[in-house]
């Protein structure tokens, strides 16, 4: 039987996303709720190691709900990858006796909480923050709707110049490795081509397309890329090169990060935050709260970090669908 919390800390990490405080405002104040003292790890790992602690209560979270961002900071840490590192951030645990953690963060910062659970014996639940949705066993990371939204947002005002101007645009999306971003956005947006890693450039295949499509009487084009594939104006370049077609492109940055957080992700970090103080409570340890079909529930963070073939069957199946609704 685990000893029961007395002091937990929370943490975001990796890459900001929209509705990591409505997470923070969450589990801060079921954790008070629950009787719990509560602090703060500023700037993710690294605020572990170097001893960046706040103490919180229900006040520290007021009117952050809908603010994008993270009150609580992030970072990526390199040096936490070490054991070093990891042996710094095990001893400001104790130190603070903290007993134990929520990690909201990507797939690289719940290995991380997989590395404290698994070498280190320090309890902890990760939480999915991160737009990229790149999380098996979860439909849903918090942020990733939110980007999707901003998405559309750009490629809807810029469907207006490429349909008036009859042109060819490539957008560059966000993802880093993950295709969720460009997929998402892609179907819709009612992109005619979508590339992610997965569906590699093969520039033959999309000139010959875009000629065709000409012929037929298509006259504008909107290519959705992630930025892990490879760059916009590049693309476009070469696509204006090859077919003799004015052709743009955009890099839609960090921009994709930032903002209030949709209906769907408040909710969705609200339902997650609290969830991830009960499973603590219930002597849970090493696992994430997910959602599937409406219903949350725990995943090891060895399924969720590594076992993402359900991810990759449904991007493809959704690349089919918007290549055919674009036809
Ligand atoms: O947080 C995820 C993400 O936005 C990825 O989509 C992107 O590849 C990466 O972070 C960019 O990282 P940084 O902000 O450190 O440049």
């Amino acid at each position: 039987m685990e000893s029961k919390i007395k002091k937990i800390g929370v943490m975001t990490s990796g890459g900001d996303a929209p509705g990591m405080n409505a997470a923070t405002r969450s589990v801060v104040r079921k954790a008070v709720y629950e009787g719990m003292q509560v602090v703060g790890i500023l700037k993710g790992f690294e605020g572990l190691i170097n001893g960046e602690i706040i103490e919180m209560n229900s006040r520290s979270v007021s009117n952050i709900l809908s603010h994008g961002g993270t009150i609580l900071k992030t970072a990526r840490s390199k040096e936490f990858m070490t054991a070093e590192g990891q042996a710094k951030a095990v001893k400001t645990i104790k130190k603070h006796k903290i007993d134990a953690l929520v990690i909201n963060g990507g797939n690289g910062s719940l290995q991380g909480g997989l590395a404290l659970h698994r070498d280190w014996g320090i309890r902890n639940i990760g939480i999915p923050g991160t737009i990229d949705n790149d999380l098996g066993h979860t439909d849903f990371t918090i942020g990733a709707h939110t980007a999707v939204d901003t998405v559309l947002d750009a490629v809807d005002k810029i469907r207006d110049t490429v349909s008036s101007m009859e042109r060819i645009y490539v957008v560059e999306v966000m993802g880093r490795k993950e295709p969720y971003l460009a997929v998402m956005s892609g179907l819709a947006a009612g992109a005619e081509e979508v590339l992610y890693p997965g569906n590699e450039l093969d520039l033959a295949r999309i000139i010959s397309e875009i000629k065709e499509a000409k012929e037929k009487g298509k006259n504008s084009w909107i290519i959705i890329v992630s930025e892990g594939v490879t760059n916009a104006y590049f693309l476009a370049e070469k696509i204006e090169a090859a077919t003799g077609f004015e052709a743009r492109g955009i890099t839609l940055g960090h921009i994709q990060r930032g903002g209030s957080p949709s209906a769907p992700d408040r909710i969705l970090a609200s339902r997650m935050g609290a969830r991830a103080v009960e499973a603590l409570i219930e002597g849970h340890s090493g696992k994430m709260v997910g959602i599937s079909g409406g219903s949350l529930h725990l995943v090891s963070y060895e399924k969720a970090c590594f076992d993402r073939e359900k991810d990759r069957q449904l991007h493809s199946e959704l690349y089919a669908l918007t290549k055919l609704l674009a036809t």
